[in-house]
């Protein structure tokens, strides 16, 4: 069926998916991006170099290539891919955590029959031509984009990183919207996209010291609550590793829904103040000082006090470096029997610290090296598979807020060093 209220201009090819003269599967596509970027008052479509995406079967797009709810054999993931062929992805495209570690899925709690409905999300991905990586922070590891290309990328955290540190632009794009843009190889041209819309709005002014990536976490969480929607510019800021960059995008992302922020003599288009507002005058000046960070911390550690029942860390994913430091920390000492210490990150990153020998020492800790899940995630649609989690320690803003608000959960909100020492101490 033609959509009918066009108001965007195709070219040829465009013009053909929509008549349907590729399928079904890539009309609805267009369709969808047409009514996404009229009501966003895009006049046209950019091309994209990549895109990073949600695939599993509960995915509309998914659920095009299969029914809903129902395993299937080899014969029927044959059947279908037959059905689908043509409708490969047109740019590199990763995927964001799905439900599961694949390989510790019983260790999640999860049951045989997710275990098989994920494994047959990947051979479709994988037949689609979907890098089925599942991780939050491919950004790092599988799908870099350069200054100035134009991608589709959904994950909250991950679209703001790119933005913000790389010079990418990328709309906060759903899981569905960026699934057609994989599929199709364009993105409504409106927003991010645009030079004048990626000027900063508000001035954070910060006036105290932050000390490694949960200082940039509460930094983050403070700046998403008071900008809301908007383009923080950050005064008096050093120049973040890539762990506190990646703290200061997930948890900014958790609180508001900031699309990129500017840090002068860090993001590539905010060499000076100057250029990252363009003319504009700050709507509002925030002071982020000693006060205002005590006051986040005391908003994310809700009840902290007491017997913790696990600690999570690796949200985003832990990076490799990360996990070394946590190995570090670890190393020669155990785990206290009564509480658990989950680790999660992608795979690619597992087999990187399997390698060097950091995955060992976690888990003969005691620890867990989770891959390629979310926590908050699975257990937010599989609650009746949660561990006992009425008090948890993290290290992570965005995962403090989330458990909290998801879970009910009690939480203390510190350090990967004092979470670990909790963990060993038996979580009290
Ligand atoms: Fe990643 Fe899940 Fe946290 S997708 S950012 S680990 S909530």
């Amino acid at each position: 069926m033609a959509y009918k209220k066009e108001k965007m201009q195709l070219n040829g090819e465009q013009r053909k998916i929509l008549d349907g003269k590729e399928g079904k599967i890539l009309q609805e596509a267009m369709e969808s991006l047409i009514k996404y970027g009229t009501a966003m008052g895009a006049r046209e479509f950019i091309r994209i170099s990549s895109a990073h995406t949600l695939f599993t079967l509960r995915s509309k797009v998914a659920r095009c290539f299969l029914p809903r709810g129902v395993l299937l054999t080899k014969e029927d993931i044959d059947k279908f891919s037959k059905e689908i062929i043509g409708t490969q992805v047109r740019v590199k495209t990763t995927v964001n955590p799905g439900a599961i570690d694949r390989e510790k899925w019983q260790q999640m709690g999860a049951e045989e029959a997710t275990y098989n409905s994920v494994m047959q999300t990947v051979e479709i991905g994988k037949r689609c031509g979907f890098m089925m990586t599942y991780t939050c922070i491919p950004y790092l590891t599988d799908n870099i984009p350069l200054i100035g290309q134009h991608v589709a990328w959904s994950e909250s955290s991950a679209y703001l990183y790119i933005n913000s540190f790389l010079g990418a632009r990328s709309n906060r794009d759903s899981c569905e919207i960026s699934l057609y843009s994989s599929l199709l190889g364009i993105a409504p041209n409106f927003g991010l996209h645009l030079d004048e819309n990626r000027r900063g709005t508000d001035l954070i002014n910060v006036q105290c010291e932050l000390k490694g990536p949960i200082d940039w976490g509460a930094l983050g969480y403070f700046t998403g609550d008071r900008v809301g929607i908007g383009i923080p510019v950050f005064k008096n800021l050093r120049r973040p590793t890539t762990e506190e960059a990646v703290q200061l995008s997930a948890s900014m992302s958790s609180s508001g829904a900031v699309p990129m922020l500017h840090i002068v003599g860090v993001t590539p288009e905010a060499p000076t103040i100057e250029t990252a507002f363009r003319g504009n005058t700050p709507r509002q000046t925030y002071i982020f000082d000693e006060s205002a960070k005590g006051e986040v911390y005391q908003l994310l550690n809700y009840k902290p006090e007491g017997k913790v029942d696990i600690v999570f860390l690796g949200c985003p994913h832990a990076t490799l470096y990360e996990i070394k430091e946590i190995a570090r920390m670890l190393e020669g000492k155990h785990v206290a029997n009564d509480i658990r210490l989950w680790v999660m990150t992608s795979s690619s990153i597992r087999a990187s610290a399997e390698q060097l020998g950091y995955a060992e020492i976690i888990e003969d800790s005691g620890g867990e090296l989770f891959a390629d899940g979310c926590f908050l995630c699975y257990y937010v649609n599989a609650p009746n598979k949660k561990p006992k989690m009425d008090r948890i320690a993290t290290n992570s803003a965005k995962q403090a807020f989330g458990a909290r608000r998801s879970f009910n959960s009690n939480v203390f909100f510190g350090d990967t060093e004092r979470c670990i020492q909790i963990a060993i101490d038996g979580g009290a």
